[in-house]
């Protein structure tokens, strides 16, 4: 089944809010009409609603970081999924690496799986982030982490619900490293993926869904990892915050696209 390339970028935290605008009207003005390819930016919460102005006309999207799995009420510094919703995102990144290893407390694939919940439900299109550390891959643990994750992170999920579903698969040990894994490495990852996905929710759900490589994706690599049968785009971190990186990203996904026709 032919999967539409997807291509975002996770700002993490970083930038202001006037070299955010500048960032996005600069990708808006220099991303054409085409929309072979989605496109999605996700900057830190403070500055969504201007990127999303800055990008308004434009075929590209916003995201958020991470969500709070709760609608309302008392819970100091959360945000909601309405929230996001209510300032144009359309897409939120949850159980991003950083998150589960990096910040403290980490997050766990329980509180993932209501954060996803509660994502889904309320009609934001979720990027969950799987992916193993160096230690789990020398260790020969890479499926059984993955496994772990998509099981938990994916529980109570109604297969009717996944349809907008997007995974990415971001090993730990290549993000923020300059150490991609290679083309092999990645579609073995994805190709595991997507049989768990099968098992997990349906064999047609598991042949939609998108699944984005991350780490260390940048202009001279992403051909050939968005070229492999089940890369499906790429969430990209450093190279994202450079125009021209992600222009190029972003070609290299409308190259294999037209080819592909
Ligand atoms: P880098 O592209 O900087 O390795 O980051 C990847 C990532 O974590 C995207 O979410």
């Amino acid at each position: 089944m032919a999967r539409k390339l997807f291509i975002a970028g996770n700002w993490k935290m970083n930038l202001s809010v006037e070299t955010a605008t500048a960032l996005a009207a600069e990708l808006a003005a220099r991303v054409s009409a085409d929309s072979s390819v989605d496109i999605a930016l996700c900057p830190p919460f403070v500055y969504i609603a201007a990127v999303r102005r800055a990008l308004d006309g434009s075929v590209i999207a916003t995201g958020a970081q991470d969500v709070y799995h709760e609608s309302q009420g008392a819970f100091t510094g959360q945000i909601s999924p309405g929230m996001l919703l209510d300032i144009g995102c359309e897409y939120v990144i949850i159980g991003h690496s950083e998150r589960r290893h990096t910040i403290t407390p980490p997050e766990d694939d329980c509180i993932i799986n209501r954060k996803l919940l509660a994502a889904l439900g309320s009609g934001l299109k979720v990027i969950l982030c799987v992916g193993e550390t160096l230690d789990q891959r020398q260790q020969d643990q890479t499926e059984s982490v993955l496994d772990k994750q998509l099981t938990d992170g994916l529980a109570n999920l109604a297969s009717p619900s996944a349809a907008t579903l997007v995974i990415a698969y971001e090993p730990v040990w290549a993000i923020g490293t300059g150490q991609t894994a290679t083309t092999a490495q990645a579609q073995e990852a994805h190709a595991f993926i997507r049989s768990r996905l099968a098992e997990l929710l349906n064999p047609d759900v598991a042949s939609a869904v998108r699944i984005q490589y991350g780490g260390s994706v940048k202009p001279d690599n992403a051909l050939d990892l968005l070229s492999q049968p089940d890369v499906d785009g790429a969430l990209v971190g450093g190279a994202s915050l450079k125009a021209a990186d992600f222009l190029a990203i972003i070609d290299a996904g409308r190259t294999i696209t037209s080819s592909a026709q």
